[in-house]
């Protein structure tokens, strides 16, 4: 196996190298690990770019005697700790038990290891021994005994590059961790700018894309969920970057708590960029030889734009995050019935529903909300994970036996992380909510929390749920989670650590999934919060798929799943046609572009389809031949946001098979004007020297003309006409 990881003769610089990037840092004199490079590969020793000015008002260490610029103010830092005279934001906070507040690391040793390292009740990227190595750097406070492992997994290949800290208490005393970065990036030169995804319940992951000020600039969630306002995941380019040139970097967070990314762009124009744990809300003690591990970050870079970016984190987030039997495997086209029929459901009208869906060539059907204990509305029932049979008259395993013999598999809904006051579960276990003792807790959909940090609360969910999956033929759930948290407190931890409960409410959450993605391992998990609100690398690690939104307008759905694309891979994305007008925004589109915008993921339905026409029920068929035909090709092939829906007037994007011989195009025309040319797109990912054949037609281009001249789309007839074109290469 080649090496990766490697280090100068005096041990003192590291390098890795990933195919197209190269990562470099340095220990120095005093033991500061020093942060050189990450960027194209150069084949140098980095630390000529090291600049050391005398800048007023940054101060010196101690060691650095009369020198006046030697400054950890200025310097790029591996991991910088707080209260040491480095003023920028910092990676790691400490309170010691004399109350002092400093951490200042230098570097201890080194070692290099085959394979990539794994986090203990953690999500994490995973690899064979072959496919990776891990580099572990010790740092140790020079005055206490906290010490610092700097984990670094290696997948070469897929430049990707992950990152980690475990901090170790061997001293003698407790220490108090206040902030625990997982990735700090200091980038000495060059103007960058930073792209986030911001947005709301029903409208998630909308691009932004900034200069970067002087200054602190920050994304983050402080909800306990990676949430709908903000993503787990950041992207710094130069100003010249677009989607085919020019360097940027991505950062996602394997996490799906609440976060903080912050870039500094600092008194010299150096930037910083930390990303972790959301620091407001992280205050965990570290009692002598206790260990605390960060989540992990994944990290890639690449001098060829935005797209080659996305398509690296699409095979790693796809290969190597996302596990299990369904992982690779073609996702079955499911009807859910929530749209079709919100609580208002018994046995026969979700029979009527999942007849016509098999009719029509639907592979599951997923019976939502509403299925369980009092659960007629939005204010009851939640915990009580028992059927109701007023219902589903004959229990739920004469329900799934009727499914199966249309031929379809059965999917059920779960929001196990909460309760509603009126249950079962709340009047029997009143303090197995979150809240805190003398206020009231906050409510929201009427709903509060179960505490995660509780184990027994989480055997019971285990048990509940077991149950459930195991009386009937289940192969599908979809774990809902329908609110922010607050309120943290939990009588499992003492007064002085109750700031660990945020992390251990998702240690506990991992821990359940974890344990019920073993116990079902043919199960299909999908994520849920309110769409897209807990869509991150964290959940994608037991669920391959989420649902990406709960607005179903494919209008609005173009641009979500735009953001989304970034660092989601195409199978990750839980996507439904519905009926119209839209139930979230009252627009009609045409059921063909529903179709196309809701294949660029994993397929379904979201309507009773005995109300469509006949027409539009053979529109169906078609659809679901189509997506059966092509469904291979738009997971496994690569992904190219051909346009930008925020600013163009079209939505295409398209998919291009491994060896380039075949591409669909997809999208939408967003609007009509009499007597307009037919725009056109250029391709991009086809061989220039193909010829290629669109389908239905005698039309045949080579690639090079399709990538350079383009191609035409089909003229816009009202608003929003789909576009769909499929193109194999001819020999
Ligand atoms: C959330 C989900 C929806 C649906 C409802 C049910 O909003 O995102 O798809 O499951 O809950 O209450």
């Amino acid at each position: 196996m080649a090496i990766h990881v490697t280090t100068n003769d005096q041990k003192t610089t590291f390098c890795i190298e990933t195919k197209n990037a190269l990562y470099q840092m340095q220990a120095d004199g005093y033991g500061v690990l020093k942060h050189l490079w990450y960027g194209a590969k150069t084949d140098c020793d980095m630390s000529y770019l090291l600049d050391y000015p005398d800048v007023g008002f940054s101060g010196n260490i101690y060691e650095a005697e009369n020198q006046r610029t030697y400054s950890l103010d200025t310097l790029p830092l591996e991991y910088a700790g707080a209260g040491i005279g480095d003023y920028r934001i910092s990676a790691i906070d400490v309170v010691h038990a004399d109350g002092s507040k400093a951490l200042d690391l230098r570097y201890k040793n080194y070692e290099i290891r085959k394979g990539k390292y794994a986090i203990t009740g953690l999500p994490a990227v995973y690899a064979t021994e072959d496919e990776a190595e891990t580099l572990r750097i010790v740092l140790k406070d020079t005055a206490t005994g906290i010490e610092v492992i700097l984990l670094y997994g290696v997948l070469a290949d897929l430049d990707l590059i992950t990152r980690c800290a475990e901090i170790r208490n061997i001293g003698e005393t407790p220490a108090i961790l206040t902030k625990a970065a997982s990735l700090c990036l200091d980038i000495p030169h060059g103007d960058w700018e930073w792209v986030h995804f911001y947005g709301r319940h029903t409208m998630e992951r909308q691009i932004e894309r900034l200069p970067l000020l002087h200054g602190i600039q920050e994304s983050s969630s402080v909800r306990g969920t990676s949430s709908h306002q903000q993503n787990p995941t950041v992207l710094l380019c130069k100003p010249d970057c677009t989607e085919t040139m020019g360097e940027c970097i991505g950062a996602a967070f394997v996490y799906s708590g609440s976060f903080q990314t912050q870039i500094e762009c600092d008194q010299l124009g150096q930037i910083r960029l930390v990303m972790g744990i959301h620091p407001e809300l992280f205050r965990w003690t570290l009692y002598p030889g206790e260990v605390f591990t960060t989540p992990e970050v994944m990290l890639s870079y690449s001098n060829t734009g935005l797209e080659t970016l996305s398509h690296q984190f699409h095979k790693i987030i796809r290969e190597h995050v996302c596990r299990g039997k369904y992982q690779l495997a073609e996702r079955p086209i499911l009807i859910n019935n929530w749209e079709a029929t919100y609580f208002d459901f018994n046995t026969e009208k979700i029979l009527h529903i999942a007849q016509e869906a098999s009719r029509l060539g639907v592979d599951m059907l997923v019976l939502d909300d509403g299925w369980f204990g009092k659960r007629d509305g939005d204010v009851s029932g939640l915990g009580d994970w028992f059927v109701n049979e007023d219902k589903l008259v004959g229990g739920l395993g004469n329900l799934v036996e009727k499914i199966k013999a249309m031929g379809l598999q059965f999917g059920i809904w779960f929001e196990p992380e909460m309760v509603s006051e009126d249950s079962n579960l709340y009047r029997s276990h009143p303090d197995w909510a979150i809240r805190i003792p003398g206020r009231n807790p906050n409510r929201s959909r009427f709903q509060l929390l179960l505490d995660m940090t509780n184990p027994d609360v989480i055997d019971y969910l285990y048990q509940v749920m077991s149950d459930i999956l195991s009386s009937a033929d289940i192969s599908y759930v979809k774990w809902d989670m329908n609110r922010s948290i607050c309120d943290w407190y939990t009588a499992t931890l003492s007064p002085e650590r109750q700031g660990e409960m945020p992390h251990r409410y998702m240690l506990g959450l991992y821990d359940l999934l974890d344990r019920l993605t073993n116990a079902f391992p043919d199960v299909l998990f999908e994520g849920c919060s309110g769409g897209g609100g807990r869509f991150d690398a964290g959940m994608l690690y037991y669920c391959p798929q989420i649902w990406c939104s709960d607005d179903t307008d494919a209008y609005e759905r173009t641009k979500i799943q735009y953001g989304t694309s970034f660092f989601y891979p195409i199978s990750t994305v839980g996507s439904h046609v519905s009926i119209v007008p839209n139930h979230q925004t009252g627009r009609i589109t045409p059921i063909e572009s529903r179709a196309v915008t809701a294949m660029a993921g994993s397929f379904g339905y979201e309507l009773d389809l005995n109300v469509l026409t006949h027409g539009e029920k053979e529109e169906v068929k078609k659809q679901i031949a189509q997506f059966k035909a092509y469904g291979s090709l738009i997971h496994n092939g690569k992904y190219y946001r051909l346009t930008n829906p925020m600013t163009d007037k079209e939505a295409i994007w398209s998919f291009v098979s491994k060896d380039a011989s075949e591409v669909l195009v997809q999208g939408m025309l967003f609007h009509t004007e009499p007597n307009m040319v037919r725009h056109m797109v250029c391709l991009r990912g086809l061989s220039p020297k193909k010829k290629y054949q669109l389908s239905g037609t005698e039309m045949v281009y080579t690639g090079a003309a399709l990538m350079n001249g383009g191609i035409l789309l089909p003229k816009a007839w009202g608003d929003y006409t789909p576009v769909s074109m499929y193109l194999t290469e001819i020999v």
